[in-house]
């Protein structure tokens, strides 16, 4: 996704992502054959690998690259989200994944949780190989992921700023995983504590960033590769629709109750999407994202200069302008 300006750094990213993709699929061989043919559903329906990438990128802040350990803390945190997204899948009762049917509806529930329980299983044993370290920092990251889907299924609680709520989600369901992403670049190559801190900032901030960005393509896109409106179908608030919500403009009472009726039928969310396109909270929500690629940009600076900066920074233009 990312244009990498220098081009032998960028034959060296396209390299390994081509080992970490080998080893993706080898990781998700199973004992049976119909628990490797649904393992490797999602994960051969292909996907960004913004998480490796960005283990990749990170590994250029250290003094010396382990190329075992860098193959390896790579596939343990995009086995961990892709099992995350066949749990997701689930709970948000989708119909399509990075394009293709989603586990969940090819087969059903049960058969969705479980084979992601098998890829998590499999990223454990991974990280269990890379050492304690590893294995501490994954499991505070997965405890993040599931405590911010809980956070997401409960909704804001009494007394709760619903934004404020919305923002920690955010931060813990895509934030953690992603600087955990960061964070493993800068051990795999004994990158110093400062690094490492500089790293998890901008991978948290960035990993928002690329949630809020997705939760507007949700509503603006149409070739994404997921039925657009999933989350408002499901009533799950996210950016434009918590500003909408906020809004005491008149002028917006029917689209607010629009947004806030059941809208499991597809005329109702036709009607709401259309309604939301045009209405300027989406342009405040590309704002509000466009300030914390800023703040992203920020926990480089005390990082070098050099084509792994570079195409960091890239990534946040990337999150910024892109549309699907
Ligand atoms: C996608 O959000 C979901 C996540 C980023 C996190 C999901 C985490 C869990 C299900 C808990 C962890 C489970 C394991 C096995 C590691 P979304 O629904 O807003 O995005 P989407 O549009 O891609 O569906
Ligand atoms: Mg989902
Ligand atoms: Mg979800």
């Amino acid at each position: 996704m990312t244009q990498i300006v220098d081009e032998t750094f960028q034959a060296s990213v396209t390299e390994r992502l081509a080992v970490i993709e080998e080893r993706l699929v080898t990781e998700a061989v199973a004992d049976s054959s119909f628990v490797t043919e649904a393992a490797t559903h999602i994960i051969n329906a292909g996907g960004k690998r913004f998480r490796p990438l960005l283990v990749i990128l990170g590994s250029a802040f250290g003094n010396d690259v382990d190329e075992q350990a860098l193959t390896k803390a790579a596939l343990v945190v995009e086995l961990t989200h892709v099992a995350s997204l066949y749990h997701d899948d689930v709970m948000d009762d989708a119909d399509i994944r990075r394009g293709v049917v989603s586990a969940n509806r090819r087969w059903d529930n049960s058969i969705a949780v479980m084979v992601g329980d098998f890829l998590f299983a499999r990223a454990s044993s991974t990280v269990a190989s890379l050492g304690t370290d590893y294995v501490k920092l994954q499991a505070d990251t997965f405890a993040r992921l599931v405590q911010g889907q809980i956070a997401e299924t409960r909704g804001p609680q009494a007394g709760d700023d619903p934004l404020e709520h919305y923002l920690q989600v955010v931060s813990d369901k895509t934030g953690s995983l992603i600087a955990t992403a960061a964070v493993f670049g800068g051990m795999v190559s004994g990158a110093d504590s400062s690094v490492l801190q500089a790293l998890h900032d901008f991978g948290e901030e960035i990993g928002t960033v690329f949630q809020l960005s997705d939760d507007i393509i949700d509503i603006t896109s149409t070739v994404t590769g997921k039925t657009p409106g999933t989350d408002l179908r499901e009533g799950v608030l996210t950016l434009p629709t918590l500003m909408l919500r906020r809004s005491t403009d008149p002028a917006d009472d029917q689209l607010k109750a629009l947004v806030a009726s059941d809208l499991s039928g597809d005329e109702a969310l036709a009607k709401a999407l259309e309604g939301l396109r045009a209405h300027p909270v989406i342009g405040q929500a590309r704002a509000e994202v466009q300030r914390r690629a800023d703040r992203a940009r920020g926990f480089l600076a005390p990082l070098p200069e050099g084509p792994a900066k570079d195409a960091l920074l890239a990534v946040c233009d990337d999150l910024v302008t892109r549309s699907a």
